[in-house]
């Protein structure tokens, strides 16, 4: 049976006392994030590559953690398996893995775009491709891409690509898993108010619009996620982000 259409505002998803795996935990959106699926009763299970920023996240929230490298993908399924298994299974899956690289199409070093490709698309790929053996057919998958997956920006050639990458591999899931009646949402920020385009991999960014308060798009993934929407997703005419 296809479940019914869902209306704004129905919880489709209870988060107090699920089981998240968050990916990319240590990035300033991930542990709000973070945060908030804790604030709200989640029981967490943390990815992350630096030690101290991981290390200290897992300590406030109480939960556990493992490190891993985009660039070494033969670790992140055993990484994903001994998280899961120490909560006893998953109940939802977050991957808010992400680095850009600015330049053009012509000017990026191929070794970059792999690592582009590794840290945007391949690894996330990964991790909900493992996440998915732990997850019950209403379990929640949320993949953060960006604004650039629907609207590919010149000077970020190849961070566009592998975000539109990652967007259609969720699509993909998202139609598979329909008919069971799991969440596969998709938040695709705007320029937010993180130092993201300071850790980028190389160049400089093009000029950037004003940055949106990155708490507010956690504030409005959390309900997104509640009411089993399919993405969130920034809405250039309004200027407003939209669940859809
Ligand atoms: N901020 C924006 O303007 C913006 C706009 C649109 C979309 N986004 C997306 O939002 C997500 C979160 O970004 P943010 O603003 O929170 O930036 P951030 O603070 O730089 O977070 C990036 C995250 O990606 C992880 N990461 C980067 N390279 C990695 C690697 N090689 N291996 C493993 N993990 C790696 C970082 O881990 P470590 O910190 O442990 O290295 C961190 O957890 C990203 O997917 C980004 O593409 C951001």
């Amino acid at each position: 049976m296809i479940p019914a259409p869902r209306s704004p505002g129905t919880v489709v998803m209870e988060l107090d006392g699920a089981r998240f795996l968050v990916a990319g935990a240590t990035g300033e959106f991930g542990a709000a994030l973070a945060r908030e699926l804790s604030e709200q009763g989640c029981e967490l299970a943390l990815l992350g590559r630096d030690r101290e920023r991981l290390e200290a996240l897992a300590g406030e929230l109480s939960a556990t953690s493992g490190r891993f490298d985009a660039r070494d993908r033969a670790g992140i399924e055993p990484a994903v398996n001994a998280l899961a298994a120490g909560l006893g299974g998953l109940d939802g899956v977050v991957v808010s893995v992400g680095a850009a690289a600015f330049g053009g199409g012509g000017e990026l070093a191929h070794e970059t775009v792999e690592d582009v490709f590794a840290i945007n698309a391949l690894a996330p790929i990964a991790l909900v491709s493992a996440a998915l053996a732990h997850l019950p057919d209403q379990g929640a998958v949320v993949g953060v891409t960006a604004i650039v997956a629907d609207h590919p920006t010149a000077g970020v050639a190849a961070y566009s690509a592998s975000k539109a990458a990652f967007s259609a591999y969720l699509a993909v899931v998202r139609r598979e898993r329909r008919r069971a009646g799991g969440t596969v949402l998709e938040v695709r920020p705007p320029h937010m108010d993180t130092a993201f385009t300071e850790r980028a991999l190389t160049g400089e960014p093009p000029p950037l619009p004003e940055a949106v308060d990155h708490l507010e798009v956690v504030a409005q993934t959390i309900e997104a996620l509640r009411e089993g929407r399919r993405e969130l997703a920034w809405d250039l005419e309004s200027r407003a982000l939209v669940a859809r």
